[in-house]
């Protein structure tokens, strides 16, 4: 496995992956790697003939300056992990391998259509602005033919299809379901900054909105939404910021369940300091 940290040697590696005709899986990661990651990264290995992995906590997509500090870095680890599932290269840059100072004075502007003015683009103002510019920026060096996401980061994934479309990418993207703890967390690169106990609590905001899936239709959608806080926030020190049921396209909020084929309930809840994200599919 190669790891590389400068644009110019990764440009010279996709240069000649290209010439020899091979395919390229490409999953791109700010690290602190779980098993969740490592589910794309064999899907990845398994469909191409070279797989690009890159990790990269990227300063743009943080509106919290905290968050950016506290986000576990482990990367030699990491690189181990990549090895073992026989990932080929690894792009770990540094900033200023990345951004000018320009890039990092003003938001990378993109039409969203409306797609980040819900649920984390209302808490985390600009954040899908530097997902947009970070994944932009790394297409255009690793030039994947395929390109895997966690279905965890819903809006993101949602976000990121139409991003590769209106750029015309020739990418085809590739969205893997959520890998769960044991204990039905959603497994996230935050989980590590869980004390033990609250890794325990955090589980209940799965297992609420897994029990809401089962009487999703007898009941009215303000109710269920009402009723899956309520029940999250019983166990302290769960707080849900916000949880809202979707349609899984437009990411709009729907009020009857049969105004859309594909329904989403998407949530972030804090436990304690941690931010946690998770969804379900009640409807597709
Ligand atoms: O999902 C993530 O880890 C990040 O948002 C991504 C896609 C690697 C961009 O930094």
């Amino acid at each position: 496995m190669q790891i590389i940290t400068t644009q110019r040697a990764l440009i010279e590696q996709i240069i000649k992956i290209k010439s020899e005709d091979k395919t390229i899986g490409f999953v791109p990661t700010m690290g602190a790697l779980h098993e969740g990651h490592i589910s794309l990264m064999k899907k990845c290995v398994a469909e191409n003939d070279v797989a690009v992995a890159s990790i990269f906590v990227n300063p743009t997509q943080f509106n919290n300056t905290d968050d950016l500090a506290r986000y576990p870095r482990t990367l030699e680890n990491d690189c181990e992990l990549l090895e073992k599932v026989g990932v080929n290269i690894v792009f770990a840059p540094e900033g200023s391998e990345i951004y000018s100072k320009n890039d990092l004075k003003t938001p990378f502007e993109f039409d969203f259509r409306g797609l980040d003015k819900v649920m984390e683009g209302i808490f985390r103002p600009n954040h899908f602005n530097g997902v947009v510019q970070i994944v932009s920026k790394l297409f255009a060096l690793v030039q994947p033919n395929r390109a895997y996401f966690g279905e965890k980061d819903f809006q993101q994934l949602a976000i990121i299809r139409l991003m590769t479309k209106t750029l015309n990418f020739p990418v085809e993207i590739v969205g893997c379901p959520i890998v769960r703890e044991e204990s039905g967390l959603a497994l996230s690169s935050r989980n590590a900054l869980l004390s033990e106990t609250e890794r325990q609590i955090a589980a209940h905001i799965h297992a609420v909105l897994a029990e809401s899936k089962t009487f999703f239709n007898e009941t009215s959608v303000a109710e269920l939404k009402n009723c899956a806080i309520a029940a999250i926030e019983k166990k302290e020190p769960l707080k849900v910021e916000y949880f809202e049921i979707i349609d899984g396209n437009s990411l709009q909020n729907i009020n009857d369940w049969r105004s859309s084929d594909y329904v989403v309930g998407c949530i972030t809840v804090h436990c304690g300091k941690v931010r946690l994200i998770d969804n379900i599919c009640y409807k597709k």
